[in-house]
């Protein structure tokens, strides 16, 4: 969303359209793919209630202190920490760093959901790519060790990026964004409906709504683990954290509403995050014949309880196709995101041009990548702290990066500059 508004560095055109950009970029695989899997390995309602209030009280404020940031400073990310302290520089450049590694993950996973996407477009024409009938499981584990679609996908997803990114995105992406994630929502919402009303998504709705606080005296959950997960999850949902909201605050008019702007973004966001989990959690014990030992498929939630449930349906594979284009879309706004900002630090930092800057991003984005892409297959026994690259890549940053880079974005507001400002 950047290229264009960044060549006549005046704004955004509106103040929708900010919200678009921001809102596109929060919601993406974190929401859809992300929050469902997480709430199901941390306790449910307990992890829910966590979640709610870390959103409310550090990511309403660290999102109102990014942005605030960039208007002020008119600048992206490096050079806005580089303007207000020389001894925040380094802020900026882990914010990169953090992206770089986000991307590691993130593209691999958009390649996997380009792949089911097509599968699915594939199959309305009878074609044998896929027999999904029941076997969405099966599909899943022999697509992540089939090397050579591993690596396809993901260059392809790549590719997708980099051709929006390089060609500019402000007239494309922006328009597909006001129509794309008002899609996105109502195909949720009749998800939801249908799920509801099949038998067993009861006991859904209780682990989702229902605190069981003995999962603090589970030695699997605990009262850390929920709160680490729920606070990786809210500051990687709403993109906080790495300076990409820096960078959107810096377009805005000094006219515009910050506290109002961080709340709608940081709302719709945690809505279509709790949507997802009303769509996979109770479809999780309604197709899963009431197992909830399912839920600790974990990341892997997303690509196989989704397809069960559309094979049940009488249009289940038109509904598939739907589905799985606007998660792309939704992915593809995030990722945008992501490359945008390394695409604009080498231009700033180095004073590169954009078609340079965006080639040497995806080189890197290809050579870091094929580490998580592989974990599945031919990487399968090497692990980093007793992780696949992928879980790893995406610990690295929900976990570790993006927490400090955020509490030192607020001490950085509270010290260096003074709240008055
Ligand atoms: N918030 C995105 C999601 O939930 O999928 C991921 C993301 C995009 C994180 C952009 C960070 C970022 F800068």
């Amino acid at each position: 969303m950047d290229t264009d508004i960044k060549s006549k560095r005046g704004g955004w055109g509106s103040n929708f359209g900010f919200l678009m950009a921001s809102i596109g970029s929060a919601v993406g695989l974190g929401n859809i793919w992300g929050f469902p899997y997480k709430m199901g390995k941390s306790g449910g309602a307990v992890f829910l209630l966590f979640y709610l209030v870390l959103v409310v009280l550090v990511g309403v404020t660290v999102m109102l202190g990014e942005l605030a940031l960039g208007r002020r400073s008119g600048k992206s990310g490096v050079s806005t920490y580089r303007a207000l302290s020389k001894k925040y520089t380094w802020l900026g450049y882990a914010g990169v760093l953090c992206g770089f590694c986000i991307m590691c993950f993130y593209f691999v996973l958009g390649g996997i959901v380009l792949r089911y996407a097509v599968g699915y477009f594939l199959s309305l024409f009878g074609g044998s790519t896929f027999a999904w009938s029941g076997q969405g499981t099966d599909f899943f584990g022999y697509f992540l060790t089939d090397t050579k679609s591993m690596i396809l996908f993901f260059v392809l997803y790549i590719l997708l990026n980099i051709i929006v990114v390089s060609g500019g995105v402000h007239g494309g992406i922006e328009k597909f964004c006001n129509i794309g994630m008002p899609a996105l929502f109502c195909l949720l919402v009749f998800i939801i409906a249908y799920i509801a009303c099949q038998p067993g998504a009861a006991e859904g709705y209780k682990f989702m709504f229902r605190p069981d606080f003995s999962v603090f005296s589970d030695p699997n959950v605990g009262f850390g683990r929920v709160l680490k997960n729920a606070a990786g999850q809210m500051f990687f949902s709403l993109s906080i954290g790495l300076g990409v909201m820096i960078t959107y605050g810096s377009y805005l008019g000094k006219q515009e509403h910050l506290q109002r702007n961080a709340f709608i973004v940081c709302g719709a966001d945690t809505l279509i995050a709790v949507m997802a989990g009303l769509m996979i959690i109770p479809a999780v014990f309604a197709f899963s014949g009431g197992d909830p030992d399912t839920l600790q498929a974990g990341p892997a939630l997303m690509f196989i309880t989704i397809p069960k449930v559309f094979a049940s349906m009488g249009l289940g594979t038109v509904v598939g196709v739907l589905f799985f284009v606007l998660v792309l879309f939704a992915a593809v706004t995030s990722s945008i995101a992501l490359t945008e900002s390394a695409v604009s630090t080498f231009e700033d930092e180095l004073g590169w041009d954009r078609k340079k800057a965006t080639v040497l991003v995806g080189v890197i984005m290809v050579a870091l990548g094929t580490l998580s892409s592989l974990g599945y297959g031919p990487l399968a026994g090497v692990t980093v702290i007793g992780m696949q690259f992928l879980d790893f890549f995406d610990f690295l940053t929900n976990s570790v990066m993006m927490p400090i880079a955020a509490i030192a974005t607020c001490l950085l507001v509270s010290r260096v500059i003074g709240v008055d400002k």
